[in-house]
């Protein structure tokens, strides 16, 4: 049996029989007989928030999922968890998303796994009366009520701004994406190689796939180190793939190669502490969890929220790591998350 299906059915089929058969059959007979417009409280009184993730054993999510669950605790309302274990698994998530809406939600909190992919899956979404704000990674089209998250462009060019500085503005660069259609990681790429054209005496030699999971980006950073003896730099979009360099940088046993990484977990502050990793950039999930919950719920109540929310980047290096008083200040040119959004 496909994991992520039997993770999902756990997760969501427990969840459906603990809400009464007879609610969710009342709500689906009054969407129909009120439009798609109605949402409905389910028997309890509680609004019923599904957040789906893409992919999981890294932290990032779970830090997503605890902002999530504190402001649903302030807000009263139900919060459902889940997603495909890989973030190559668009199918998965998508299964996850239909049986969300089937079960009865009254919004989507969604991380899309394909910025492509998920577009017409939220139109049907949207289309049965489900309010839905994408998380962290960007989606096609137009159909979801608000996006929240880091300004994906801009820290991409606060990474290349980093590596361009630490190289003196020389030197041949590899860069190590996720996936093609992941929105965040993609965007990112995008920033990173408009700001290094900027700079005529870098040249990025290498923009490889890495991949969903360390293991691949461990093996396609190996290759690339293999080919680029006088590599002087390189970049990682996230997570596992500044995970799989660091492991690929260790293991080629290569010193003084420049290394701008991406969101945080303990192995990549021991890196940066150990002055293997010069720099991460490191988002806020917490707050994107935080806010899409209050946004979602703005959209229901049909109160006015911005379309686009912006949460900070700060740039964690070995100075402000070591120094406790200096605080990682947020990176140039990003914008930090307002406290609250309405
Ligand atoms: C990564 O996927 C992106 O969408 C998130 O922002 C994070 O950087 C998960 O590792």
């Amino acid at each position: 049996m496909d994991h992520a299906e039997g993770h999902s059915e756990l997760g969501l089929r427990g969840r459906t029989a603990g809400v009464s058969v007879t609610a969710v059959l009342l709500r689906s007979l009054l969407a129909a007989v009120l439009g798609a417009s109605a949402t409905l409280a389910v028997a309890d009184g509680k609004l019923r928030i599904a957040l789906l993730h893409k992919g999981s054993f890294l932290d990032f999510w779970d830090d997503m999922h605890a902002g999530a669950r504190a402001t649903a605790a302030e807000l009263g309302v139900e919060l459902l968890f889940d997603g495909p274990p890989y973030s190559d698994n668009a199918p998965a998530q998508i299964k996850l998303v239909n049986r969300a809406v089937e079960s009865g939600i009254d919004a989507l909190l969604l991380v899309p796994t394909d910025r492509a992919a998920l577009e017409e899956p939220v139109k049907k979404a949207v289309a049965r009366g489900v309010k839905v704000v994408i998380v962290d990674s960007e989606l096609n089209g137009s159909s979801y009520s608000a996006f929240v998250g880091t300004d994906n462009v801009a820290a991409g060019r606060v990474a290349a701004q980093k590596l361009a500085s630490l190289l003196e503005g020389q030197g041949k660069l590899a860069m190590i994406r996720l996936i093609q259609g992941s929105g965040s990681t993609e965007a990112r790429a995008r920033g990173f190689r408009s700001e290094i054209e900027r700079h005529p005496k870098l040249r990025l030699v290498e923009d490889a796939l890495g991949g969903a999971l360390e293991g691949a980006a461990f093996r396609v950073t190996k290759e690339v180190l293999g080919r680029h003896p006088d590599l002087a730099g390189i970049f990682c979009v996230n997570e596992s793939t500044t995970k799989g360099a660091l492991l690929a940088l260790r293991d080629a046993r290569r010193k003084g190669v420049r290394f701008v990484g991406f969101d945080s977990n303990p192995e990549l502050l021991e890196g940066v502490r150990s002055k293997e990793i010069d720099a991460l950039l490191v988002q806020d999930p917490a707050a994107m969890g935080a806010h899409a919950v209050r946004l979602a719920v703005d959209a229901i109540s049909g109160k006015p929220s911005p379309r686009q929310l912006h949460t900070g980047i700060k740039l964690m290096t070995q100075e402000n790591l070591t120094r406790p008083e200096a605080k990682a200040a947020p990176a140039p040119g990003t914008i930090e998350a307002s406290k609250r959004h309405d």
